[in-house]
């Protein structure tokens, strides 16, 4: 009997790949790919359907990788449709084996992952990617990231993490995209072109998982996985547009959110998976939970058991179940009682089969799984050269004064200090996949591979990253002491933040600040180097450092990158993707804030705080560079626009200085007055030019009325006639304005 079916499912099946049309018209518009996804369908029994709905985890560590007996188990009964955290071309095609040999109907594993930043060669973390506001290299490192994981056997990433965060004690905003809807749209855009190309068969593309939908990234006070609890306007016009944008884009999944929104857990809410998800944007992939998401309606008080949160998270929208092992355990129970239909399990089914067959997995479940890919693909120099570029481009110099950046050449002595100076096991951040951290450069190692012997390095710890220990200062001091420039690495620990990684203080921690205090008190040039996941409270470093260099986690190349910038091999283009708070009692700061009634004048009774300012230390947008650039006045094509007219804004930006370098210019709106109140500003284009000492280019954007446009009181998206102001410039705070009137 098994023969036979094998027999009719090969002939059903062997033209299932090469669908012919690309992915992102839809996943269902391929009628030939329907039938085959229906005529297998025919052929599974209820329980067979379910187990393509349960994603379960397999464990790897660093000596190799290992699965729990029990879904070896689940796989060889059928029960699993997917795993995550299983990769290596050997693995996954032994794990492969199991499911295509040993069930009854043969259907082939999806393998899914988190690569989230690169897959073995590690790019900077996401917050930094983004601070290169370069969507090319950011498309560019999403496509090595999949040809990396695809030749190791997997299908399916679960990135963008596109939460747009505005707190930054929320440990995950490292791996989110900052604070701006519209450049975190963006950024999300280009993964999606980067994981998932134009055709899903290549070998070398993956399915995209935006996540998590949505609003997790405004947690109450920060504390990963607390209650959201936001308005519908602001969801829709700060949280939703990035995922808007990924839908758009052809975004192949969808994962839940672990937080309740409008009281809802987002795995439960038949609002946000059903009625916004499919019937508003016509999203036709599927949606999978984040881990354990549905079983924790229980302790959210939102479903009396286990059960219960499956009928709920079914009937909501949900399709597949990760990790939790609900729909493994209760949906065929769930059927017989009438609580959930069987044509919706069919549907969650038929969007999950039909990403198996876009993949190309029936024509060859192993296709994947090759291990001379593996050896090819992986870490090539070629991957490891983009890694450097990349990474040097995600610097952001905030600070520079008297020019002490760049080095010169013939320096001949580096104090190089800090906990962070000569670790190779933080560099590659969190959410690091299969990174492995030994390979990574230190800074230590990137100033000697540039430097060799012509600059003498007197390297000392200082202190430790997250502890009282003084003892290390005064080595420090006496390294200090022998050197004409002082370089200070300091942070934290790749894992302060990430997931469950919130801080309260978000200072630097332990006595790395005191450390810092030490050393500029001998009066030496001293250029701090931050290495972390989050924007830290500075000012104090600010104050007093000669240059600060924000490094984020760079990755596999992070010495070599931040050598290149130290050095000036290297022209620094970075721009911050968030702003940076002076206090954290500033937070939530943002730049896209409201004005209120009572803006902040010097009269008592406005909007301030009486021991802190309102701005942040460094807004949104900002980043220094070797040259200075000059801006002229903002050019219009009109003053005023009607609704279907195309405002054309020009500005020439013109290189002062005497070395090449980059600019971001950043266009921002205001509108002055709305039904409801807007934003003081809006970031609504930025354009990344590279300009020779003297050169000027004119940059052009093109605002249309969907540019102006915004979700109102009915939720409807429209533009609405009006005074606005455009600003143009280097960040949000350093602009030209300019003036015009949209008309009806
Ligand atoms: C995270 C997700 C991740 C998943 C699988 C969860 O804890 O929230 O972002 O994709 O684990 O590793």
């Amino acid at each position: 009997m098994k023969r036979q079916i094998l027999v009719l499912l090969a002939a059903t099946l062997f033209t299932a790949c090469n669908l012919g049309e690309p992915a992102r018209e839809g996943w269902f518009t391929d009628e030939r790919t329907a039938e085959r996804v229906d005529s297998l369908m025919q052929l599974m029994t209820l329980e067979e359907k379910i187990g393509q709905m349960v994603l379960f985890t397999s464990d790897m560590d660093v000596t190799g990788p290992f699965m729990r007996d029990h879904y070896v188990e689940s796989i060889e009964n059928g029960m699993v449709g997917a795993i995550f955290n299983a990769y290596t071309a050997e693995y996954t095609r032994e794990l492969q084996r199991i499911a295509v040999e040993e069930t009854r109907l043969g259907i082939p594993l999806l393998f899914g992952y988190d690569v989230v930043h690169g897959h073995r060669t590690i790019f900077p973390i996401p917050l930094g990617e983004t601070a290169t506001w370069d969507m090319e290299a950011i498309e560019q490192s999403a496509r090595i990231a999949a040809e990396e994981a695809t030749a190791e056997g997997l299908h399916w990433t679960f990135s963008p993490m596109i939460d747009v965060t505005r707190d930054p004690r929320w440990g995950r905003i490292a791996e989110s995209s900052g604070e701006d809807p519209f450049l975190t749209a963006e950024v999300a855009r280009a993964k999606v072109r980067g994981y998932q190309g134009d055709d899903l068969t290549a070998l070398n593309t993956m399915l995209a998982t935006a996540k998590h939908f949505v609003a997790y990234g405004e947690p109450q006070a920060g504390r990963d996985y607390h209650t959201v609890d936001i308005s519908e306007i602001t969801l829709r016009n700060i949280f939703l547009p990035p995922f808007k944008a990924t839908v758009e884009e052809g975004a192949a999944t969808i994962m839940t959110a672990f937080n309740e929104l409008f009281g809802v857990p987002a795995s439960g809410s038949e609002y946000l998976l059903t009625q916004i998800l499919r019937d508003e944007w016509n999203f036709n992939g599927f949606v999978v939970t984040d881990y354990t998401s549905i079983n924790e309606m229980v302790p959210h008080g939102f479903a009396r058991d286990d059960k219960h949160a499956g009928e709920l998270a079914l009937n909501a929208g949900v399709d597949m179940d990760m990790q939790g092992a609900v729909f493994h355990d209760y949906l065929e129970e769930l059927v017989e009682e009438g609580k959930v239909s069987e044509a919706v399990i069919d549907q969650a089914v038929r969007r999950i089969l039909t990403m198996k067959f876009e993949l190309g997995l029936f024509d060859d479940p192993y296709r994947y799984s090759d291990p001379q890919r593996q050896e090819e693909l992986v870490m090539t120099e070629e991957n490891l050269e983009f890694a450097r570029d990349f990474s040097r481009k995600a610097i952001v110099l905030l600070k520079n004064e008297d020019d002490v950046l760049p080095l010169s050449d013939d320096i001949g002595s580096i104090a190089l200090i800090g906990p962070l100076a000569d670790n190779q096991r933080e560099m590659i951040g969190s959410w690091s996949a299969a990174g492995d951290y030994t390979q990574s450069v230190t800074l230590r190692q990137g100033i000697e591979n540039r430097q060799g012997n012509r600059t003498r390095i007197h390297y000392a710890r200082g202190a430790n990253i997250d502890d009282d220990d003084k003892t290390g200062f005064g080595e420090a001091i006496a390294a200090a002491r022998q050197a004409e420039v002082i370089v200070l690495a300091i942070g934290e620990y790749a894992l302060q933040s990430g997931e469950a990684a919130s801080r309260a203080d978000i200072s630097l921690p332990g006595v790395q600040e005191e450390l810092f205090l030490e050393l500029a008190k001998l009066n030496k040039p001293i250029v701090v180097v931050l290495m972390k996941g989050r924007p830290l409270t500075l000012e104090r470093v600010d104050e007093k450092a000669s240059a600060i260099l924000e490094t984020w986690f760079l990755g596999t190349t992070t010495g070599d990158a931040i050598a290149d910038v130290l050095f000036g091999d290297y022209n620094p283009s970075g721009k911050l993707p968030v702003s940076y708070p002076r206090h954290v009692g500033q937070i939530p700061i943002f730049y896209n804030h409201k004005n209120t009634g009572r803006p902040k004048t010097e009269f008592k009774f406005t909007s301030k705080y009486l021991d802190v300012p309102n701005s942040p230390l460094y807004p949104f947008g900002y980043g220094l560079s070797y040259t200075t650039f000059d801006y002229s006045e903002v050019q219009l094509s009109s003053d005023e626009m009607a609704m279907d007219d195309v405002l054309e804004v020009m500005v020439t930006v013109t290189n002062t200085g005497d070395r090449f370098g980059e600019e971001v210019v950043q266009l921002y709106i205001r509108q002055l007055v709305g039904s409801i109140t807007r934003p003081v500003r809006q970031l609504k284009g930025f354009e990344k030019i590279g300009l020779e000492p003297g050169e000027s280019k004119e940059v052009r954007f093109e605002l249309t009325w969907e540019d102006l446009a915004f979700y109102n009181a009915d939720n409807e998206f429209a533009a609405e006639p009006g005074d606005f102001h455009l600003f143009i410039g280097t960040n949000v705070e350093d602009t030209q304005k300019a003036a015009f009137v949209l008309r009806e």
